[in-house]
This record gives C-alpha cells, structure tokens and sequence, in this order.
C-alpha cells in the first residue's frame, strides 16, 4: 500500500512538474512558430537572439524553428562576433528576440547592431517571455527601448495575457502630434490556445509603416549650399508629402568654406539634429561609410579651367610667315647681290644704273618687290646674276603673300594650356578650393602631387574664373555646373577668356542626400528623387544655367568680313615707307643745296 502510493505521489509530481515547467513554454513556443512560418516569408537567416536566463525557452524555440527550412542563427550578448568576419555578408531577413522586460533589450540590440549582417529592414519578432498584467502598457515600454536601440521599423512585440498572446506594433507619422517617436502602440492580432492555437484574425503583421501622408509632421534638413536646382524642388516635393520643414542653410550664414559647411550639415545628420543633408554633396566613399546616400540625383564633373589661347597680333603673325633664317638669308642675299652686281656693272660696260651701291641696292630692292627696275641688265654678266634672283623673289613673295592675306584675316592662336604637365611647368598660378586637394591627396600621380605643391587656395569658385578672368593668368578646377552658372553671368567679351583645358584631367561626381544610417525616409526621398531625373527637372536646370555659354567658339562655315581695319598693318607700312622717303628727300634737297653753294 505504501508503495502504491508513494508510485501515485510520485507520478502526481512529476505530471506537475511537467505541467509547471513546460506548459507555458510550449505554448510561446509553438505561438513563435506559427509567426515564424506564417510571417517570415523570405528564406534569409533567421537571427534568434536571448539574453542569458533564456537557455531551457532558447532550446526548445531553436529546436522547433529549425524543422523548417531557413538557416537559424544563434546570438547572445557576449558571444564571439569574430565568425561573422571573413564570412558571408548576408544581410539578416528575420529577428526573434527574447526578453524579460524593457531592461534587457539594450544589451542584446548592441550585440546585434554590432554584427556584421545586421539589416534594420528586416522583420523583428520581440518576445517578453514572462506573463504581465498590462500588457499595451509592457508592450509600450518594450517598444520604445528597442525603438530607441535598433531603429527598426518592422517590429512587433509579443507579449503573454493570461493564456492569450497579443501582438503590438506602432505606426508613425499618425498625426502631427505622433511623429517618429513611439508614443502608443496598437493591438494588431491576438493567438489564443483554443483548438490548439490560432491567430483571431487574418491580420498582417508586417504592414507597410511608410506613409504616403506625413501628417505635416517635422522634417529638418541641412544644406550646405542652397543654391542649387534640388533646393528650390525638393521642398516642393516634401511639401506634398505633407511634411513641415525646417531647412537650415550651412554655407552663407556661418561658414564660407563649402568643405567645412558639407561636414558640419553630415555632423548634423550623423548626430541626429536633422533627417536629411542635401545640395551640392558628392558621393564619396567616407561620407558614405558614415551615412546613407541616396539616389544620385545629378551628375558632374570637377574640370579645369584655363585661360583660353589669345590670339597673335597681326605684326607679330606677319613675322611669323618665315622664320628667322629665312628672313635673314633674304636680307643677305639682297645685299650680296647689290654688292655683286655693283662690282660686275663697274667692270663691264653697264649703264650707270648699276654702277653705284646706292642704285644697285635700289635696284635689288625693286625686284623684291615686284616692281620694275630704273634700266634693264645690259651685259650678260649682269644678267645671269639678276635672273636667278628675279625667279628667286617672284617664289618668295607668291608664298609669302598667300600667308599674308591669311594671317591679316585670321593671325591664330597663341598656344593655350592642354594638361596638367604643362599647367605646372607653365609657372602661372593655379588654385582650388580646399575640398578638392582631397581628391590629390590619395593619388599616385606626380603631377598631382606637384599640383598639390604649388597651388593656392581661391575660396569660391566664382572668385577663381574671376581672377582668370582678370589676370589671364590663373587656372583653376571647379564643378562644371558651377563655371557655367557663374560664366553665364558674365559679359561675352569675359566669357571668352575661360576655357576648359582637356577632357582627361577630370573626374565625375554624383550629387547625392545623405541620411542617418539606416533611416526608413531614404525609400521616400529616392522615389522623388527618381521622379525628379526621370521628368528631366536636373536637365532643364542646366539648360537654364546654360544660357549664352556656346561652348565651342569657333563655328565653321562662317563668311568673314575683310575690313579695313584687317589692312592696317599694311596701311602703317605703307604710312612709314611715306614718311621715310620723305626724310630721305628732305636730307637730299638740304645736301644739295650745300653742294651747291658756291
Ligand atoms: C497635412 O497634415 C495636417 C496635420 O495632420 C492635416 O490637418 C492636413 O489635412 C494634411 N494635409 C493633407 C493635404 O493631407
């Protein structure tokens, strides 16, 4: 009888036991893995995170959500992160984390944001493992801590009520009032233990949170140069989401350093005092290890700018017809053939028209020039010396003539700045603004080391085309846009000095807004961001810019108009030939008279 009952007593506890000890448990388990197969519906990782109490639950979930098929992972505060180095980078699609209370969130979301693969866009299962009295009221003050730590939208928390499970989630932007803090939460659906367990409703648990309607809510963004074509449509856009916003500007009111203005406007989103940082920012590698990009919404290009090739005067491109020892043989041989043919009409029976050095010299002279001479050669000495000189000038001046009356109508261009090499070897000054050295800093190149070396900051771009402008010798490298813009409200006279240098010493840029990491308004703005290229609004705005800036000057097919200022030159000459013959008749006239006197 004794044993009798002590094998019934025995029994009892250890039914009890298992009903104590399981009961619960199972039923949060099997709840986890109805949400689990019902609505994690992607076959990414499975993150299943408890904190240390949890070890019996976290086995029996692990052990059941496993028969389905995903990979499930395990992670806990304090275990080795080092696995996920070297490893795949997957983003995680799916979170089930175990919690007692409000407190314990905080260490296991660090854990969790810290690896490698986490994705704040996946779907977040919180469990509070212990039954509660109030559950809104638990579920509230869950969800503003994990809120607060992961920034995740896609959260809902499950919280036990008596035998029932409820499933909380909060939407933003709810009204101006309710924006994007968690203020209250919402019962989305309920499981309950009858007939095995099920969901009441057919509710999802994954809405959509994003709203198309922003309910006038906040927004604040930055802007480190306002005056860009984004600026004036952006808040259009944001307007007709419904939001209020706040734009300060960065680079008039405080800084006029535009790097210094673009750090300050990502400080400010990095740390939160503003949503969004936009106009005039590039794409570049460090600003976005720190933030999210967006979209690139324009593109560009840093290009440099030099002073434009000015064209010869007229003299000095007549001087250039022949080059020096040519003009020299020329003057020689007409003295040499003076001289001889002086020396051979003295010897034979020439005319005195060859017997002086003076007349022979003017004689030579009028062959050059393609007029006639005082008398003809008589004797043949004579002429087959001034023969060969006669065919030697009627060449000469045939070439040179045709030059000539090209280079009246057009002298050319003096040589203008092609590459970098010879920017730095040409000596003239060159400067940028202090953002760009950045993008020298890291290069390979010698020469953009040497650019780096020699050049002078000029602070904005627009005193930089200024003082090529100016000076004539300066060179810069700036946005295209920004040249253009600032060209275009120049006097053409001035327009006409800037000139690109090469196509190669440029690099491209994309402007991009920035966000906090992981912000959930980066979908929102890239769909008007994709609006705004795809109905052209960055290509008008060029156009506008654009206005009056021809960028190649010399259009072909043009008639040219030859005025009399074109035969100037020749005028002067023909002015100084006057004047000297009037010279040398005056001194004539004077040294006649004194012969004369008796
Ligand atoms: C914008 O939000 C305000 C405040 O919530 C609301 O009263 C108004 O109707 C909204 N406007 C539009 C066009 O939806």
């Amino acid at each position: 009888m004794k044993a009798v009952l002590l094998l019934a007593w025995l029994g009892l506890l250890h039914a009890l036991r298992r009903d104590i000890s399981t009961a619960p448990s199972t039923r949060l388990v099997s709840c986890v893995t109805a949400v689990v197969r019902q609505h994690f519906v992607s076959d990414r990782t499975l993150v299943v995170s408890a904190s240390r109490n949890e070890d019996d639950l976290l086995g029996l979930l692990v052990h059941h959500i496993a028969r389905s098929v995903r990979p499930v992972e395990v992670k806990r505060p304090g275990s080795s992160l080092a696995e996920d180095l070297g490893r795949y980078y997957e983003k995680t699609g799916h979170y089930v984390i175990l919690s007692n209370n409000a407190g314990d969130i905080g260490e296991q979301a660090d854990h969790l944001v810290a690896s490698a693969s986490w994705n704040n866009e996946a779907r977040f299962l919180i469990v509070v493992t212990l039954p509660v009295d109030s559950p809104r009221q638990e579920a509230l003050s869950v969800m503003r801590e994990a809120w607060d730590e992961m920034r995740a939208l896609n959260m809902v928390v499950l919280v036990q009520f008596e035998t029932d499970f409820h499933f909380y989630t909060w939407f933003p932007y709810q009204s101006d009032k309710l924006c994007a803090d968690v203020e209250d939460v919402e019962l989305l659906n309920q499981w309950t233990w009858e007939k095995g367990g099920e969901f009441l409703s057919s509710e999802l648990l994954f809405p959509n949170k994003i709203p198309k309607n922003f309910k006038g809510c906040p927004i604040k963004a930055v802007t480190p140069y306002y005056k860009t074509f984004e600026a004036r449509y952006l808040p259009e856009f944001l307007k007709g989401l419904n939001f209020t916003i706040e734009i300060e500007s960065k680079y008039w009111e405080i800084y006029v350093d535009l790097e210094v203005a673009i750090r300050t406007a990502m400080e400010d989103v990095l740390l939160g005092r503003a949503e969004v940082a936009f106009g005039a920012i590039p794409l570049f590698k460090d600003a976005a290890d720190l933030a999210d990009p967006s979209f690139a919404y324009y593109e560009s290009k840093y290009q440099w700018y030099v002073p434009c090739a000015k064209p010869f005067s007229r003299l000095e491109a007549i001087s250039r017809i022949f080059s020096l020892p040519v003009w020299a043989a020329l003057v020689t041989s007409m003295f040499l053939i003076a001289v001889v043919t002086c020396s051979l009409a003295r010897r034979s029976a020439e005319s005195h028209a060859y017997t002086t050095p003076s007349t022979a010299l003017y004689n030579v002279w009028a062959v050059v020039m393609g007029v006639s001479v005082t008398e003809m050669p008589r004797t043949s000495h004579l002429r087959v010396v001034i023969f060969p000189w006669i065919w030697y000038c009627f060449a000469v001046s045939t070439v040179f003539q045709a030059f000539f009356t090209s280079y009246l109508v057009d002298p050319g261009l003096q040589k203008q700045i092609t590459s970098l090499e010879e920017l730095v070897e040409s000596g003239i000054e060159f400067g940028f603004r202090p953002e760009i050295g950045l993008y020298y800093e890291r290069s390979p190149y010698k020469v953009h080391q040497d650019v780096l070396k020699l050049h002078t900051f000029c602070r904005q771009t627009h005193l930089c085309i200024d003082e090529i402008v100016k000076t004539g010798l300066f060179a810069t490298v700036a946005e295209t846009w920004a040249v253009e813009k600032h060209l275009s409200s120049l006097r053409d006279s001035d327009r006409e000095l800037v000139c690109p240098m090469n196509d190669f010493d440029s690099f491209p840029i994309r402007i991009v807004c920035y966000f906090a990491k992981s912000s959930f308004l980066l979908d929102t703005f890239n769909r008007i961001l994709a609006s705004v290229v795809e109905s052209g609004l960055n290509i008008k705005a060029d156009r506008v810019r654009k206005v009056g800036v021809t960028l190649d000057k010399f259009t072909e097919d043009e008639y040219f108009v030859f005025g009399t200022s074109h035969l100037m030159i020749a005028f002067y000459a023909l002015l100084v030939g006057q004047l000297l013959s009037c010279v040398v008749f005056l001194c004539e006239l004077i040294r006649h008279k004194n012969l004369n006197r008796p």
